[in-house]
C-alpha cells in the first residue's frame, strides 16, 4: 500500500516536471542506436501541423513568413525588395538526418518542395547594353530547393537544467528545381521592357539564383535556425533526448 502510493506521487511529480510536447511527437531516447531515423519520425508526424505552427515545439505558422526588405546587387540585376511574403515552406521534407549527441553536431537536409514567394520590388536591369529601372508588385515561385542546415551545440546550465546551445550555424542551398518569376506588373515601364527582363531572368535563371542564394540562405538561416535555437533554449535537454 505504502509502495503504491509512493508511485503513484513520484508519477505525478514527474509529469508536473514533464515538458508537454504535442501528441503527436515522442522525444527519442539520446541512447538510440536509430536516433537519426526516431527524429526523422517525429519530423514527419509534426509535418502536418507545420502550416498551421507548432507552438509547444516554438516553430510559427510556416506557411507565410514576412521580410522587411532583401537586397541585391550584381553584374546582372540590382534588386530591392520589400514587404516581402514568403509563402508555402510548410511544403517541406526532412530528407536527411545526421545527429551525434557524443560530439553535439547537428545536420539537417530539408527540400522545399514548392513555396511562393510576392513583394514590391525596385529593379535595376542591366541587359543589352542599357539600364532598365522599375519597380512594382513582384510573384516568384520555386520548387525542389534544397536547404542544409549544419550546427554544433553546448551543453549549458539554466535553473538547475541543463539546455543545448546552438554554435557555428552554417546553412547551404542548393536549386535542383525550377524557378519562375514573374515582373509582369512593374509599374513605371513599357511592357516591352517588362517582358524583356521577365523573359532575360526567367532564360538566365541559374545564374540569377547563383546571385539570389546568399539572400535565399540568410533568410533561411533566419527562419529554419531560429526555430532550433529557440526550442534548444526552452526545452531541457533531458525532455528533448531523455536520458534513458
Ligand atoms: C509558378 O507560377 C507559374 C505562373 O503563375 C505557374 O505556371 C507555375 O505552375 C507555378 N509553379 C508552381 C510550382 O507553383
Amino acid at each position: 500500500m505504502h509502495q503504491l502510493s509512493l508511485i503513484a506521487i513520484l508519477t505525478v511529480a514527474a509529469s508536473a516536471f514533464a515538458y508537454d510536447f504535442p501528441n503527436y511527437v515522442t522525444p527519442c531516447s539520446r541512447h538510440d542506436p536509430h536516433l537519426n531515423d526516431c527524429i526523422k519520425k517525429n519530423f514527419e508526424q509534426a509535418r502536418p501541423h507545420l502550416e498551421e505552427g507548432i507552438p509547444k515545439l516554438f516553430v510559427p505558422s510556416m506557411n507565410k513568413f514576412e521580410i522587411t526588405k532583401v537586397e541585391m546587387v550584381s553584374d546582372l540585376l540590382n534588386v530591392l525588395g520589400t514587404n516581402v511574403a514568403l509563402y508555402g515552406l510548410h511544403n517541406v521534407a526532412l530528407k536527411d538526418v545526421q545527429v551525434d549527441l557524443i560530439e553535439k553536431t547537428f545536420k539537417f537536409d530539408f527540400i522545399l518542395i514548392n513555396f511562393e514567394a510576392r513583394g514590391d520590388v525596385d529593379l535595376e536591369g542591366k541587359l543589352l547594353n542599357s539600364i532598365i529601372t522599375t519597380n512594382g508588385r513582384t510573384y516568384g515561385n520555386g520548387t525542389d530547393f534544397h536547404v542544409s542546415l549544419k550546427f554544433d551545440a553546448e551543453e549549458y546550465e539554466k535553473k538547475n537544467k541543463v539546455y543545448l546551445k546552438t554554435k557555428n550555424v552554417q546553412v547551404t542551398t542548393k536549386n535542383n528545381g525550377r524557378f519562375f518569376f514573374d515582373f509582369g506588373n512593374l509599374k513605371e515601364n513599357n511592357e516591352g521592357a517588362s517582358r524583356a527582363l521577365n523573359g532575360f531572368i526567367n532564360e538566365n535563371q541559374d545564374s540569377f539564383v547563383d546571385t539570389l542564394s546568399p539572400i535565399l540562405e540568410n533568410v533561411f538561416e533566419g527562419i529554419i535556425a531560429e526555430i532550433f535555437v529557440r526550442m534548444f533554449s526552452k526545452i531541457p535537454y533531458d525532455e528533448l533526448f531523455p536520458n534513458n
